[in-house]
């Protein structure tokens, strides 16, 4: 059940209402500044791509409207202005190496802690990064087919290796009835954005953790 509610809150757009901010602060006051530091950011190699610009804008407004950017783009709290600010020259490229997990644990009733470039999610299960949708081939998209992409989203499950499932919070059920041109568009927008090389970990979470999710994204494809 628990999982069940987790996936739920996952699926609809994050907000900030639903997350709890490393170290919480005193109300009302902002949090401290950041102790740590991201690596400078580091051009990647895309593949060549024959898509239309017209499938890209489309891809542009898609991923957009669904509010891609706000996991898959990493943030950093700005002190002067009291505001975490989404760090556009790393646009979609997900976790930053290096970059630190959640600070703190989940108080009970919690269903998440966010970390401090809001692309590091502490679940009741574990640790699980944004990905890096950027078409660098060694570390992001460019590697992946257009089929897989479409696969991953109509079943719930991750795009490479052992087909584990895709956690929580990525709403790729939302996607699932997608048509093949809505998808298409927003792998060709993703294949015509600046490639950056940016290795994210492997989520910290236990074998029975992924069996449960299966199940829960099983569920989630029967539901109407
Ligand atoms: C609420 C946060 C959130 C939003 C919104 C979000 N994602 Fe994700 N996404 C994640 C997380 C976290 C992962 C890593 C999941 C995992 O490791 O299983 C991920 C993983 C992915 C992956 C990699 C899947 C794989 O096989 O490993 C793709 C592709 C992806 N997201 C695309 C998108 C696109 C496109 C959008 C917008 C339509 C989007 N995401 C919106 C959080 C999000």
């Amino acid at each position: 059940m628990r999982f069940r509610i987790a996936a739920i809150v996952a699926s609809s757009a994050l907000t900030f209402a639903v997350v709890a901010i490393a170290a919480p602060p005193k109300e009302g006051s902002a949090p401290p500044p950041p102790t740590f530091t991201i690596k400078p950011v580091v051009k990647g190699t895309a593949p060549a791509h024959k898509y239309t610009q017209a499938q890209i804008s489309r891809g542009e407004t898609l991923i957009r409207l669904a509010g891609c950017n706000d996991c898959h783009t990493p943030m950093m709290f700005d002190a002067q202005r009291g505001v975490p600010l989404p760090q556009m020259e790393r646009m979609l490229s997900g976790h930053p190496e290096g970059a630190p997990d959640p600070q703190s644990k989940l108080a009970p009733g919690d269903q998440a802690v966010v970390g401090p470039t809001f692309t590091a999610f502490a679940l009741p299960f574990g640790v699980v990064y944004a990905a890096n949708l950027t078409p660098d081939l060694e570390t992001g998209s460019g590697g992946w087919t257009e089929e897989a992409f479409f696969r991953m989203f109509r079943t719930g499950k991750h795009l490479g290796g052992a087909g584990r499932p895709i956690l929580p919070p990525m709403p790729w059920a939302s996607f699932a009835k997608a048509s093949d041109e809505d998808l298409r568009s927003v792998f060709a927008y993703l294949r015509s954005i600046p490639p950056i090389k940016n290795k994210v970990p492997e989520p910290k979470v236990p074998e029975p953790a992924f069996q449960m999710v299966n199940k829960v994204n099983s569920m989630m494809l029967m539901a109407p």
